[in-house]
């Protein structure tokens, strides 16, 4: 019977079947242990001199690593394993050789890696870390699929900014005319939320963003939902429930593949509603107590980010950014209009920012007159402006990045390892 390495307890003792690759092997003389993976897990098999045909055997001591095979034998179990079962070797098919395979057990250095992603993704600790990925995003869809929030699908190819011009990549649309991959579905969403109440968009975004850093690509996912009557309060207390959701599925789903990355799983398990929210003044004020040069007006760099969080021991949500460095939809505190309404939530450990967001402007005049100070073009906004004519609400709404998500729950260095083929400033390849 075929089954799936990771479905392997449920055949304790019985002869089963296991279709994949060759990751490892070793022998002793009467004994070939073949490390096999076949995308669920990885298992030991152990071929006995004694168990198998003398061709068998022979053949087994010149399999290469990634060979695909076809292995038949019991399914043992064995507490020392890391699986908690081995394979006992009855017979075994070569499918297709594998001649000189680039990644071998050795370290490899991180551009010869990237460079072969296709193949990287193959090695424990990647897929491991795309397993994870896999429970993070169907975490997200199940949160607001639960709660009531209908998924709306904004367009990738726009007429026009949302997070600022400086960051769009144009694609040539046609004839005559420039359109830009997308960098939020924010400004849809709000469309799809005066329809539809609650609403969710989750797809891939894109930003010129000429920053080499751990945390940045060009292309990346981001769940994005937006509320119509609700407030920044909402907005804050929906980004920690959600937060804390994802987190604790990982938690629970994917303890195996967080222990081979060797995650302080500790840390994680204190990720539970409420989040400290500190107002951006008082994070001015303790980025100077720490002795940092940081000015009140500047945004957050990503050493004010790590400094801000280590004072938490869970993810903390900053609220009420100066107005002049956030985006132009963001609405002004009414009593301080020097500030908005937004909120970044900072994930501990140092990953940084995961949720940025805030209300909106629902205000027809102040909106127009935002756009205008942005140098928007204003004809490309008539329909974003009609959201303030026809029934306007207040609003308010947030994004999360997927790969900064992934990134912490993994502990991984790079937010590059979190996608299957990263694209960044100098990646475009594989
Ligand atoms: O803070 P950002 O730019 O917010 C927006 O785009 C809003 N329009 C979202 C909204 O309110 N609907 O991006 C939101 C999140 C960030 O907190 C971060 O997690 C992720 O998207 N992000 C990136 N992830 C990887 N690489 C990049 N270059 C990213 N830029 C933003
Ligand atoms: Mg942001």
């Amino acid at each position: 019977m075929n089954v799936y390495i990771e479905n392997i307890a449920a055949h304790e003792g019985q002869e089963v079947t296991i279709r994949g690759w060759l990751h490892n092997r070793r022998s002793s003389g009467k004994i070939h242990f073949l490390t096999v993976r076949d995308g669920t897990g990885f298992i030991q098999a152990v071929m006995s001199k004694a168990g198998v045909s003398p061709e068998t055997f022979q053949q087994a001591d010149h399999l290469s690593q990634e060979t695909s095979l076809v292995l038949t034998g019991t399914a043992r179990a064995d507490s020392r394993a890391p699986g908690g079962f081995e394979l006992d070797v009855k017979s075994l098919e070569v499918v297709a050789p594998a001649h000189e395979y680039p990644l071998t057990p050795k370290e490899h250095g991180v551009d010869y890696l990237m460079d072969r992603r296709h193949l990287w993704i193959r090695t424990e600790r990647q897929h491991a870390v795309l397993r994870v990925r896999h429970e993070v995003v169907n975490a997200i869809r199940d949160f607001f699929n639960s709660r009531g929030f209908i998924l709306a699908d904004t367009p990738i190819f726009t007429p026009s900014a949302c997070e600022g011009t400086t960051t769009l990549f144009p694609v040539q649309y046609f004839d005559d005319t420039t359109a830009y991959l997308t960098q939020s579905g924010q400004l849809y969403n709000e469309a799809n939320a005066m329809a539809l109440g609650r609403v969710y968009c989750f797809g891939p975004t894109f930003r010129a963003e000429k920053s080499k850093t751990r945390r940045h690509l060009t292309e990346f996912w981001m769940v994005e939902p937006e509320m119509a009557y609700a407030t920044l309060d909402d907005v804050m207390t929906l980004g920690e429930e959600l937060v804390s959701y994802v987190v604790g599925r990982a938690l629970e789903r994917r303890a195996r593949e967080l222990n081979v990355l060797q995650r302080d799983t500790a840390k994680l398990e204190r990720v539970r509603p409420p989040f400290p929210r500190v107002s951006y003044d008082e994070a001015a004020r303790i980025l100077k107590d720490k002795g940092l040069p940081f000015e009140w007006g500047g945004d957050l760099g990503g050493t004010d980010e790590t400094v801000l969080s280590e004072q938490f021991d869970r993810p903390v949500a900053v609220y009420g950014y100066p107005s002049a460095i956030k985006a132009f939809y963001m609405k002004p505190d009414p009593n301080r209009p020097d500030v908005s309404l937004s909120v970044d939530v900072l994930a501990p450990e140092g990953y940084g920012e995961i949720i940025g967001g805030g209300q909106r402007i629902d205000d027809y005049d102040l909106l127009l007159q935002r756009i205008k100070e942005h140098n928007l073009p204003q004809e490309a906004f008539e329909w974003y402006l009609d959201l303030r004519r026809y029934g306007s609400v207040p609003h308010a709404g947030f994004g999360m990045g997927v790969e900064r998500v992934v990134s912490w729950i993994c502990g991984l260095e790079h937010v590059r390892e979190t996608i299957p083929y990263p694209r960044m400033l100098y990646r475009l390849y594989p």
